[in-house]
């Protein structure tokens, strides 16, 4: 079986946006592993209208044509590492409207969080945690949390991602779980397809 596909999917989009610093540093981590491919998926690549359908994708098929091509590229990967900066103690809307312009492309899948904030975008994490529950996504028990502190510091110049021990090691135990989820439900998944199909015949 071909490794396990993981998006980084960058959840913010406005120009000032941190989520740059923390989408190269978690990406660059990733890349190191021999069992994993890995793609940064930019939301700022993917000009969704507001939801505007006549149901989820789960229920019919989108009429826009960003939504199909993004319901594609959903389809594409095995696993979710979404970065998640904290709106008023929310998950970003340009992030929600994406994940709700998908539905089944996400099921079955790992879900991992890199959230920054005050509290290291923990309630957002937390909500989207809930969220991926709904879409039959297994969410993994470690995130990485960059709190104010560090964040502060990280934004200011002051330090690097790359120097602060206690996130490096948040970050592979993140990978960890994610690649170890996306192989077993691949394999899961491949196993669906396969029954399905003898049933068929
Ligand atoms: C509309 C808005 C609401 C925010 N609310 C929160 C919040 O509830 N909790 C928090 O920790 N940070 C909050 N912040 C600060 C963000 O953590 C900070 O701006 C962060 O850089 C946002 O991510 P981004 O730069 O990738 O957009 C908020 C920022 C904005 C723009």
């Amino acid at each position: 079986m071909s490794k396990p596909k993981i998006a980084i999917v960058v959840g913010s989009t406005r120009a000032a946006r941190f989520a740059d610093v923390p989408t190269q540093w978690i990406a660059k981590i990733a890349k190191t592993r021999a069992d994993i491919d890995v793609e940064i998926v930019d939301l700022r690549d993917w000009p969704l209208p507001f939801f505007d359908e006549v149901a989820s994708s789960a229920w019919a098929p989108s009429q826009n044509e960003v939504a199909q091509r993004w319901q594609k590229k959903v389809a594409e990967f095995d696993g979710f590492i979404f970065t998640a900066a904290e709106y008023n103690h929310a998950p970003t809307g340009v992030l929600k409207n994406a994940i709700d312009y998908a539905a089944n492309e996400w099921n079955k899948k790992p879900a991992g969080f890199v959230g920054y904030g005050s509290v290291g975008g923990a309630r957002a994490v937390e909500q989207l945690r809930l969220i991926a529950v709904e879409l039959q996504m297994a969410p993994v028990k470690s995130a990485v949390h960059i709190a104010w502190g560090d964040f502060l510091a990280v934004r200011q110049g002051e330090k690097k991602l790359e120097d602060i021990e206690h996130l490096n090691q948040a970050a592979a135990a993140l990978i960890n779980d994610v690649a170890w989820w996306a192989k077993v439900l691949k394999a899961a998944r491949a196993a669906d397809a396969i029954a399905g199909e003898a049933q068929a015949a």
